[in-house]
């Protein structure tokens, strides 16, 4: 939420700036962990969502542990002071030096997600005379219904091992020695609005553990991944993702053997709704047939307009004036720089304030530096609200 105290704060400031509300942050993570508690399901924090410090310490704080898919994020959650056993580690290209920091560092799990992977991990856990804890990554073939790009879990995907190398990957995990499986690691999408997709990946997990029981292999985890959607349309009436019907339609559809562990890998659901991309209005230009909006703040800062097509809701902060009708657009020489057409907003002038909503997953953590544009700063609610 921005308050008024809020915006009179960003006044001072030079735009664009992330903001993050850290109350909203901490209650979302308090009702995640919530909800998670009650089935005794375990959180990892998906850190590519946003890797700011101050957010990062918050998800420490509440005792999740964290997805990585680097070993620049790996680094990053060793030197965050969380527990190398609460981290996991994703990603279809492993490195050498990827795989022996994790292996250095006793992470708690790879997702592997090939088999040349498996033998990579495997030879490198024997040369350092440790053993690697796995969980494969099986691709479940399920149409999250999202956004072609942050779709994850279909077949022509890149990611996880698919149910017809299934024998090739048993006779593989038989032949290393140095790498114990602990379980099995879906993840199916993101931005996934509706519960059905999820029942699936129940269906398909369970489908996979029994064939992995046939084949000898006893499975302790289960990591059914992120993907959890927010509103990007109506933040304001919906600042919490459906935690409590995610959890709830996972323990409808999966039930858990004694000793097994569930984890969720969310990332944009615990992040998005706390930060916004505060911009001010440098130009309000005259088209033939529109008015344009030109705010200082571009795709450079918050790429996903561009990249995916998302729109993200839009807010005049200081104006009060009649409604009017705004092409709302960046500053950078690219069409796609645009943050919606047609909006509907109060009356525009030069130096308004403007917040771009839901900014918070994948947004700062996503900017680049075109243009020679500067990176964005982030300020938080308990820094500028204090002053
Ligand atoms: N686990 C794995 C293995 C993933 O690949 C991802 C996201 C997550 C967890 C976290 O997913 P989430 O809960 O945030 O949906 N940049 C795109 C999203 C890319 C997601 C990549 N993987 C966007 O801005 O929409």
């Amino acid at each position: 939420m921005i308050t008024n105290a809020a915006i009179k704060a960003f006044s001072q400031i030079e735009t664009p700036f992330y903001y993050y509300d850290m109350d909203l942050l901490r209650s979302t993570l308090h009702e995640c962990a919530k909800q998670a508690g009650r089935y005794g399901y375990k959180i990892h924090y998906a850190i590519k969502a946003n890797d700011d410090p101050r957010i990062v310490e918050e998800v420490r704080k509440v005792g999740f542990g964290l997805d990585c898919v680097s070993g620049g994020e790996v680094k990053m959650a060793l030197e965050a002071g969380f527990a190398p056993a609460d981290i996991v580690f994703a990603g279809v290209g492993k490195t050498n030096w990827e795989i022996k920091l994790a292996l250095e560092n006793s992470i708690g799990c790879f997702n592997v997600e090939s088999i040349p992977e498996l033998e990579v991990i495997d030879a490198i856990a024997g040369n350092l005379g440790t053993t690697a804890q796995v969980c494969i990554r099986v691709n479940p073939d399920i149409d999250a219904h999202t956004h072609r790009y942050i779709t994850t879990g279909l077949e022509e995907n890149k990611f996880g091992i698919s149910a017809w190398a299934f024998d090739e990957l048993v006779a593989a995990l038989k032949a290393s020695k140095n790498v114990h499986l602990k379980g099995l690691h879906l993840h199916i999408g993101s931005q996934i609005t509706i519960m059905d997709p999820f029942a699936l990946e129940c269906k398909r997990a369970l489908g996979i553990v029994a064939r992995f029981r046939e084949a000898g292999f006893e499975i302790t985890d289960l990591n059914l991944g992120g993907g959890l959607g927010v509103d990007y349309e109506e933040p304001a009436a919906n600042p919490m993702a459906p935690f409590e019907d995610w959890f709830g339609t996972v323990a409808a559809n999966l039930p858990v053997a004694e000793g097994q562990t569930v984890h969720f890998e969310p990332g944009r659901a615990l992040v998005a709704q706390c930060g916004y991309l505060i911009s001010r209005v440098v130009f309000v230009k005259k088209g033939k047939d529109r008015k344009f909006v030109i705010l200082d703040a571009g795709m450079n800062d918050l790429i996903r307009p561009a990249l995916y097509g998302a729109r993200h809701h839009v807010e005049n902060l200081t104006s009060r004036g009649g409604k009017l009708r705004y092409d709302v657009v960046g500053p950078i020489c690219e069409s796609s720089d645009t943050w919606g057409e047609g909006l509907l907003l109060p009356a525009t002038s030069r130096d308004d304030i403007f917040a771009i909503a839901t900014a918070g997953a994948y947004g700062q953590v996503m900017s680049m530096r075109y243009n020679q544009r500067p990176f964005a700063k982030a300020y938080y609610s308990d820094e500028i609200l204090k002053k």
